[in-house]
């Protein structure tokens, strides 16, 4: 008769033990009875970037890496990213089930009446040298938030968490905006909540006093679809640091400033930026081989390919592909996409590529889309973050709720000196 137990035998003492089996996981405080000696501290499992532990049981995001399958709260991405809009998408992470039309109006009207950020944030953002990374800048507009809403706190008050809920999506466009128009020296634009969210974020973004200004609306759309797409990734780097952070009940703005911060790097959000360089760098289609080359020879890695979880095509890279289609109808060609194209076509047919089953990520053709919309290479990194959000905030809710969950302190195996007594200064050689 089957059994949903584990048993392993030490070796070390001959003696067995049954562990139970639940989806395929062992409890890893199971371990810990096994023991030499009993003075031992236990047995501990060895895994450095959490490749093979989980950390939570969640019922967000489900992702399927050998099939290349996203669904967000049992919805596929392919049809949200159809059907439905970000601030849709960005309830249905939060709440669980996709609102009705009172509800999903009611959500929007709070988001978008929270889009005004404190005078002292925008003046805070006035302070960032000319040149500052938006990131960077976003980053430090976040964690000030929570020194202007001390009532973010109140973690376990859910009215609170609600505000703050809606504060930090309706906020984050317009931190982003100010940073971009504090960069390139123009008057920050205020927020405008009869616009849509991606609409009100480009027009903060580009108004300057257009008498027929008007928001180009597949621009508006395609940006809203890329927001869905980057709306959650299950236990990704900046998601954990935000459930990380949140494990000790810090409030929900200086956890999401920690989860920008990891976002921020380029083997995650950064990614886009990066692409977006070395797509220049390489500059014309015969240079691409030599490229490749190098990256074979491991001088450095094809940025926008591969992925921890994905071993075939991230579905959010076919999307975007069929979007960066229909926004260089509007805005024209962008040459770098037939380098992008002859890239990706040159590394699925190569060995090295496809003994790793490395293909393109969900950063390989957004920076693309990026650049033909106007957005400078450096706030890539920024839209990222702007469409993560309601999933870090849906990842921070779910940890709130589960007690499981406790702080979070992993261990390690010591590997430094053992015990020795201090030299005075004037002994040491
Ligand atoms: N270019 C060349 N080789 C690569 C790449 C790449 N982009 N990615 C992985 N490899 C190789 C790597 O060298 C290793 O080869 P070997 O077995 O010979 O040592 C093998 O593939 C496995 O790589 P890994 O580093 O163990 O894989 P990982 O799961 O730890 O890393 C990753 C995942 C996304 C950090 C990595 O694929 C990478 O650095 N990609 C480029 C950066 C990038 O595009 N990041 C965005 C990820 S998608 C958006 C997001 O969620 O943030």
């Amino acid at each position: 008769m089957r059994k949903d137990t584990l048993t392993i035998t030490d070796n070390r003492t001959n003696i067995s033990y049954e562990i139970a089996v639940e989806n395929d996981t062992i409890n890893a405080l199971d371990l810990r009875q096994i023991k030499v000696n009993k003075d031992d501290f236990g047995m501990m499992s060895f895994d450095p970037g959490y490749t093979n532990t989980a950390s939570c049981n969640s019922e967000i995001t489900f992702v399927d890496g050998e099939k290349g399958i996203l669904m967000y709260r049992g919805y596929p991405i392919e049809q949200l990213a159809e059907h439905s809009s970000f601030l849709e998408v960005a309830y249905l992470l939060i709440y669980g089930d996709l609102p009705n039309r009172t509800m999903l109006e009611n959500w929007e009207e709070r988001v978008m009446h929270h889009t005004y950020i404190h005078e002292n944030l925008a003046k805070l953002m006035q302070t960032f040298r000319y040149d500052a990374h938006p990131m960077g800048m976003l980053i430090g507009t976040i964690a000030a938030m929570s020194t202007l809403h001390p009532d973010a706190k109140d973690i376990h008050n859910n009215t609170s968490r609600q505000k703050q809920i809606w504060r930090l999506l309706g906020k984050l466009p317009t931190v982003a905006a100010f940073a971009y128009r504090r960069r390139i020296g123009r008057p920050y634009n205020y927020p405008d909540s009869s616009l849509g969210y991606t609409e009100n974020l480009l027009y903060m973004m580009d108004y300057m006093n257009q008498s027929d200004y008007q928001v180009n609306p597949t621009l508006a759309k395609a940006l809203d679809v890329l927001f869905i797409l980057h709306a959650d990734h299950e236990q990704n780097c900046s998601t954990s640091v935000m459930r990380n952070i949140g494990s000790s009940y810090a409030d929900p703005c200086s956890a999401m400033s920690g989860a920008a911060a990891a976002l921020y790097g380029p083997l995650h959000g950064g990614a886009n930026e990066a692409v977006l360089r070395m797509l220049t760098e390489i500059g014309s289609l015969d240079e691409i081989p030599g490229y490749i080359n190098q990256v074979k020879d491991g001088k450095f890695r094809l940025m926008g390919f591969g992925h921890r979880v994905y071993k075939n095509y991230d579905p959010r890279a076919r999307i975007i592909k069929n979007v960066a289609e229909k926004v260089l109808e509007v805005t024209g060609g962008n040459p770098l996409l037939d380098v992008a194209l002859e890239l990706e076509r040159i590394a699925l047919e190569d060995d090295y590529f496809i003994s790793r089953s490395l293909y393109p990520n969900v950063d390989f053709y957004s920076g693309i889309i990026y650049q033909a919309m106007g957005f400078p290479v450096d706030m890539f990194p920024v839209l990222f973050a702007l469409g993560r959000a309601p999933g870090w905030l849906a990842q921070w809710l779910e940890l709130i709720d589960d007690a499981d969950q406790r702080i979070a302190r992993p261990r390690q195996i010591y590997t430094g000196n053992v015990k020795r007594d201090y030299v005075p200064l004037e002994k040491r050689t």
